[in-house]
């Protein structure tokens, strides 16, 4: 991959982890209260330096697309965004997933969208999509990047399978195993359910900048999915950068 400046976002900072440490040269922008901070990561194996902009937008649809919107329109060292990255946690909905496995998107749902009787239920009018696919060849490239990493990084040893399909996302953290049940019905073969992902990916087709979206398993979306979620983050926190710097490596 021949990116230059890859734009890195998280709804929280632990998702986003250490990475403003690992950057140099840093400098701060604001937009209203979004802190987008830039810096550049020199790839020491490669010899390769790569122009990084980051944030951590809050969570929900509203605050990732607002921040979404504005990373990849920020400019460093003269050079716009090419890349964005959207990583953080989410909630298995497929009961072959354990915490620490890693999801990446394939296909995006907006999973509380529903125009009716205008559009068919998920579609979003301004795309007429009920979806949103993220390119094949990322998504390769994700999974080989991350599969070569985890066979030769021990500090990654604490991450799971790592499996490519469908995430949904919608404004409400699920705890409730009934509730998750009903979307299931309504999305076969859903892996994953968040409350970023699908917002951040229409907002990156429809301003044509290549993205990926990057899940960790936190919780199962049921019952003890908020006290599973806490105590996971405190542990995430700590290696959410491992997986940003595993793609980093091999850009
Ligand atoms: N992100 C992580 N866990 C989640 C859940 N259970 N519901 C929504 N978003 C999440």
């Amino acid at each position: 991959m021949n990116f230059k400046h890859v734009a890195i976002l998280g709804a929280m900072p632990e998702e986003i982890g250490e990475i403003t440490n690992q950057i140099h040269d840093k400098k701060e922008i604001f937009y209203g209260d979004l802190k987008v901070i830039q810096g550049t990561w020199n790839d020491v194996e490669r010899k390769n330096k790569i122009l990084i902009s980051v944030a951590w937008s809050g969570w929900g649809k509203v605050s990732s697309a607002r921040a979404a919107t504005r990373i990849i329109s920020s400019i460093y060292l003269g050079e716009k965004v090419d890349f964005l990255i959207f990583t953080g946690v989410a909630g298995a909905v497929s009961n072959t997933l354990r915490q620490w496995d890693i999801v990446i998107a394939s296909k995006l749902i907006q999973y509380d969208m529903d125009a009716r009787p205008f559009f068919e239920k998920f579609v979003i009018p301004a795309i007429s999509k009920d979806h949103i696919s993220i390119d094949d060849k990322l998504l390769k490239w994700t999974q080989s990047s991350l599969e070569n990493s985890k066979k030769k990084d021990l500090n990654l040893r604490d991450f799971g399978t790592i499996n490519i399909g469908k995430i949904a996302t919608g404004d409400k953290f699920i705890s409730d195993r009934e509730y998750l049940e009903e979307i299931k019905l309504q999305i076969p073969n859903l892996l994953a359910i968040e409350m970023e992902g699908a917002a951040v990916a229409q907002v990156a087709y429809q301003e044509k900048v290549p993205c990926v979206i990057l899940r960790t398993i936190s919780d199962s979306a049921d019952e003890e999915a908020a006290t599973s979620f806490d105590i996971f983050l405190k542990k995430y926190k700590l290696r959410s950068w491992l997986l940003i710097e595993c793609l980093l490596k091999n850009l």
